[in-house]
C-alpha cells in the first residue's frame, strides 16, 4: 500500500520506518529541508534503539523514501498520516498550528479520495476540524476521509512498540476508510479497535494520563513510605501483582517527565475545563509530580546541609533511558534547582550531553565525558535518569574517586544494600533508611564494609586503606 507521513519527528519517521518494514511504500514528508537531506544520506535525526537499521534496510529497498513535498505525497499515496507536533501553549491547551497548516496544505493539493489519519495527540474534535478545513480549502471538491488513530509508543522502545503494538485504535465513521486502514494494519497481529472519531482521540490522553497517574499514585504512596519506615518496593510488588492493576507504571521516582505526559496531562485538564467538565484528579496527579522533585531536594538539603559551593555529581539528564530526548526532563530541572542553590554540578548521560549542551538548558552545568569522570572528587551523587548502565558501574571505584561517599539515588536503581555495605551513605525514594548509630550513618561515611556479591568490589577494596571519613 502506498503511504505518506506528514511529519517526520519520533513519532512519524518511527511509523514510517515501521511501516515501510511491514512491506508498505511509504514516503515520510517534512519541510525541514535540512532534516531531509540529512535523512537521504542515512542520518537518523534522533537517537532510537533500533531505528537506524529499520531505516537504512528500507531506504536500501526502495520500501521508504524521504520528501520536503506535501504534493508528492497527496498525489501518490492512497494513506496519508499526520504526524506533526502538537506543543503545549502556556495555558495547558494543546497548539494546534501545525495540523491547521497541514490540513491546509493537504487540501490545496488534494485531487481524488485520500484517506486523512491524524496520528498526532489531539484534542478530542479535532478530527472534525480536520475535516472542515480540508473541505473549506480545497477547490477540486474532492472526496476523503478523516480517521483518527492515535499512537502508543514509547520512546527508547519506539520500534518494538510500533512492530508489536497491544492494540491499534481506529476512530471513524466511513466503512471505506476503515477498510484502508485494516490494510495499512493487515500485517500486525495486534486487536483492532474501531471507535468513531471523538472516541478514538479521547482515548489517547484518558491513557496518558492514567499512567500518569498511576506514577503519582506510586509516588504519593512513596512518600508515606518514608514516613513509616515502610519499603514502596515491596509495596509495589505487592500491589501490581493483582493483575487488576499491573505491576508496570509503579516505579517511584523523581516523577514522570518528557514531551507526552506533563503535556498531555495539562493538555485534558484544559480540554475537561473548556467543556465544563473539570477534572480535578488530575490537578492533583500533577501537584505530586512537582512535590516529588521538592521532597528529594528537601532530602539533599537535610543531608548535606547547605548546597552552596557543594559538588554535586548528577548521573542522567534525559527524561528517561534510552533515549537522547532532554525536553521536559526531571533531571534537568534536578540540575537546575541544584545551580540555583548554588551547587557545583557535573552531569553526566549517556546519550544527553550532546542536547543539553546544544540547547544550552543548564547554564552552569559541567558536563562529565564518562560516569567515574563526573563523580571526581564530587561531595553527592545523585541518579537522576533510569539508566542501566550506571547499576552496572564499578562502585568501588566511585567511592575511591568521590570526596565524600553519599548517594541519593532518584530512581531506585541501585541495590541499597551493596551500595551501603561499600561505605556509602545511600538515600533513595520510599525506602527505609538504616537508623543512624555510632559507627553508622551519623558521620560523613560509614566505615567500610564488604559487599561480595558487588563484582569484587569488596575484594578490591579490602586492598585499600580504610577511610573512616573523606
Ligand atoms: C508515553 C506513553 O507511555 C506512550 O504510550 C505514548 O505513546 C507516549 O507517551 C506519547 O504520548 O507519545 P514516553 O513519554 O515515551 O511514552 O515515556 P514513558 O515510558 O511512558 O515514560 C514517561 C515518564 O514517566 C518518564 O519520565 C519515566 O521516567 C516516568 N516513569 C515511567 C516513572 O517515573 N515511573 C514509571 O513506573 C514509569
Amino acid at each position: 500500500m502506498k503511504i505518506a507521513i506528514i511529519g517526520t519527528g519520533y513519532v512519524g519517521l518511527a511509523t514510517g520506518a515501521c511501516l515501510a518494514e511491514v512491506g508498505h511504500q511509504v514516503i515520510c514528508i517534512d519541510n525541514d529541508e535540512p532534516k531531509i537531506k540529512r535523512l537521504r544520506y542515512g542520518k537518523i535525526p534522533i537517537y532510537e534503539p533500533g531505528l537506524e537499521e529499520v531505516v537504512h534496510r528500507n531506504v536500501s529497498a526502495h520500501r521508504l523514501s524521504f520528501s520536503t513535498s506535501v504534493e508528492e505525497g497527496v498525489d501518490t499515496a492512497e494513506v496519508i498520516f499526520i504526524a506533526v507536533p502538537t506543543p503545549p501553549q502556556t495555558d495547558g491547551g494543546v497548539d494546534l498550528t501545525y495540523i491547521e497548516r497541514v490540513a491546509r496544505e493537504i487540501a490545496y493539493v488534494l485531487k481524488g479520495y485520500r484517506v486523512i489519519v491524524d496520528k498526532s495527540t489531539v484534542p478530542v474534535k479535532t478530527g472534525e476540524k480536520v475535516a472542515d478545513t480540508i473541505r473549506r480549502y480545497n477547490r477540486t471538491g474532492a472526496d476523503f476521509d478523516v480517521v483518527s488513530n492515535p499512537e502508543f509508543l514509547r520512546e527508547g522502545c519506539a520500534v518494538s512498540d510500533l512492530m508489536k503494538p497491544d492494540r491499534i485504535v481506529i476512530g471513524c465513521d466511513s466503512e471505506r476508510a476503515l477498510a484502508a486502514m485494516k490494510e495499512v494494519y493487515a500485517p500486525f497481529t495486534a486487536p483492532i479497535i474501531v471507535t468513531d472519531i471523538n472516541s478514538a482521540e479521547l482515548i489517547k490522553h484518558a491513557a496518558n494520563s492514567f499512567l500518569a497517574l498511576k506514577i503519582s499514585y506510586i509516588n504519593a504512596v512513596s512518600a508515606i513510605c518514608e514516613a513509616t519506615g515502610a519499603d514502596i518496593q515491596k509495596v509495589a510488588e505487592g500491589i501490581g501483582a493483582d493483575k487488576r492493576i499491573g505491576r508496570s507504571f509503579l516505579s517511584a521516582g523523581l516523577g514522570y517527565g518528557g514531551s507526552c505526559f506533563p503535556k498531555d496531562v495539562a493538555a485534558f485538564i484544559s480540554i475537561s475545563e473548556e467543556i465544563g467538565e473539570p477534572f480535578a484528579l488530575l490537578k492533583e496527579v500533577q501537584r505530586i509530580n512537582q512535590s516529588q522533585r521538592t521532597r528529594f531536594l528537601r532530602k539533599l538539603r537535610d543531608t548535606l546541609w547547605v548546597l552552596k559551593e557543594k559538588r554535586i555529581a548528577v548521573w542522567g539528564l534525559t527524561f528517561k533511558a534510552d533515549t537522547d530526548d532532554v525536553r521536559n526532563s526531571v533531571a534537568v530541572d534536578l540540575v537546575n534547582d541544584l545551580i540555583r542553590e548554588g551547587a557545583q554540578v557535573t552531569a553526566y548521560d549517556p546519550k544527553g550531553n550532546e542536547k543539553v549542551r546544544e540547547l544550552n538548558l543548564c547554564p552552569g552545568l559541567r558536563l562529565a565525558d564518562s560516569a567515574l569522570i563526573a563523580v571526581q572528587d564530587a561531595e553527592a551523587l545523585v541518579v537522576a535518569t533510569e539508566w542501566p548502565d550506571f547499576a552496572a558501574i564499578d562502585f568501588a571505584e566511585v567511592y575511591r574517586r568521590m570526596h565524600t561517599a553519599i548517594v541519593f539515588d532518584g530512581r531506585n536503581l541501585l541495590d541499597a544494600d551493596a551500595i551501603r555495605n561499600l561505605g556509602f551513605q545511600f538515600y533513595s525514594i520510599g525506602r527505609p533508611q538504616p537508623k543512624a548509630n555510632g559507627n553508622g550513618y551519623s558521620g560523613l561515611v560509614s566505615p567500610i564494609k564488604f559487599a561480595t556479591s558487588s563484582k569484587n568490589a569488596g575484594e578490591k577494596l579490602r586492598q585499600e586503606v580504610s577511610r573512616e571519613s573523606r
